[in-house]
């Protein structure tokens, strides 16, 4: 595997899912797969999980694993063509990216959305000079548009509790105070799509998801109609991701409570579990005793994000 971006990079998601069984049972068993193979992990932005499940996950594999902060320590980088550089970057995206492959046999690289401009963060500018100008295989650690690492955590961990074949899962908006990225319900939607489930989205109006990741899901706009006989209830907060009214692109439009995820939504389910990717604004996104109920699967998400991270970089090994 050369890039890591899309669910369709897997392959068979059946047998990846598998796989991912087969290593949470031994996560150290490709430790000779990983010896002198370095991989480095650039961040643009904050981390907590992805930051150490893939190093974990890397360790795993018997790798050696550098850590780059871009924005603490690094020059400052440019990344637009065509600048003149006499402002506080000191250097260029299209130099830094062949240096940083030439310590490194694979590459992951976390950059958010800049909200500037829809077209630049939906074409993935970032995330694609890395895979055009590294010479190395690139996974996409959360970009612009996707979050695939947490989405294939969040489908094999649906995987392990699903009581029923075809489980229903609920993808929902929920209030949060600042403007997210529409990443982690792309993927969610994207991989959701891809899985043998019932997959309903709701979210306010305004807030409809890009096609190519929704596809033909369900939407619906009455978020407790969406609840009733759910299995999984899976809550994110997105920014407008501008597909009717691409002026509104990353604008919060709706802080309303009400969609909040608390017991009275959570009855209405088939005693569904709750997922978030965290981190989670409590009591914004989803009330305290939710979150602490049994039903909350927040934890074994967080922590199946090694078990995914170590699939996706075994399969990278693999095709060195
Ligand atoms: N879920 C997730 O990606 O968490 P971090 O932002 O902490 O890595």
């Amino acid at each position: 595997m050369k890039v890591f971006q899309n669910v369709e990079d897997l392959g068979d998601l059946k047998l990846a899912l598998e796989e991912a069984a087969a290593v949470k049972k031994d996560r150290f068993q490709y430790q000779a797969l990983g010896r002198n193979k370095t991989a480095l992990l650039i961040f643009f932005n904050n981390s907590l999980r992805t930051r150490l499940s893939t190093q974990k996950a890397a360790m795993n594999l018997g790798m050696n694993v550098i850590v780059l902060d871009v924005n603490q320590g690094a020059w400052k980088l440019e990344t637009e063509r065509g600048v003149i550089m006499d402002g506080d970057k000191s250097e260029h995206l299209l130099e830094a990216i062949p240096v940083m492959g030439c310590y490194c046999d694979v590459i992951g690289v976390r950059s958010f959305a800049t909200f500037e401009n829809r077209k630049d963060d939906y074409e993935e500018k970032i995330l694609n000079q890395f895979i055009k100008y590294s010479g190395r295989p690139v996974f996409f650690m959360e970009s612009a548009t996707v979050h695939p690492l947490q989405a294939f955590a969040d489908l094999i961990t649906i995987e392990e509790y699903k009581r029923t074949q075809r489980p229903k899962v609920v993808l929902s908006w929920a209030p949060h105070p600042k403007a997210l990225p529409q990443a982690v319900p792309n993927s969610f939607a994207q991989w959701m799509n891809a899985a043998d489930v019932d997959f309903v989205v709701t979210h306010p109006e305004g807030y409809e998801l890009d096609p190519k990741f929704v596809g033909n899901a369900r939407v619906e706009y009455d978020q407790m109609k969406a609840f009733e006989g759910a299995d999984f209830i899976y809550a994110k907060n997105w920014s407008c991701p501008g597909v009717t009214r691409p002026e509104d692109y990353g604008k919060v439009l709706s802080k309303d409570m009400g969609w909040t995820v608390d017991a009275a939504h959570m009855a209405v389910t088939n005693n569904a579990y709750f997922m978030h990717c965290l981190p989670v604004r409590r009591n914004m996104i989803v009330t305290d005793d939710v979150i602490e109920s049994p039903q909350s699967l927040v934890i074994p998400e967080a922590a199946n994000r090694e078990i995914s991270a170590t699939v996706v970089l075994k399969r990278m090994l693999e095709t060195l």
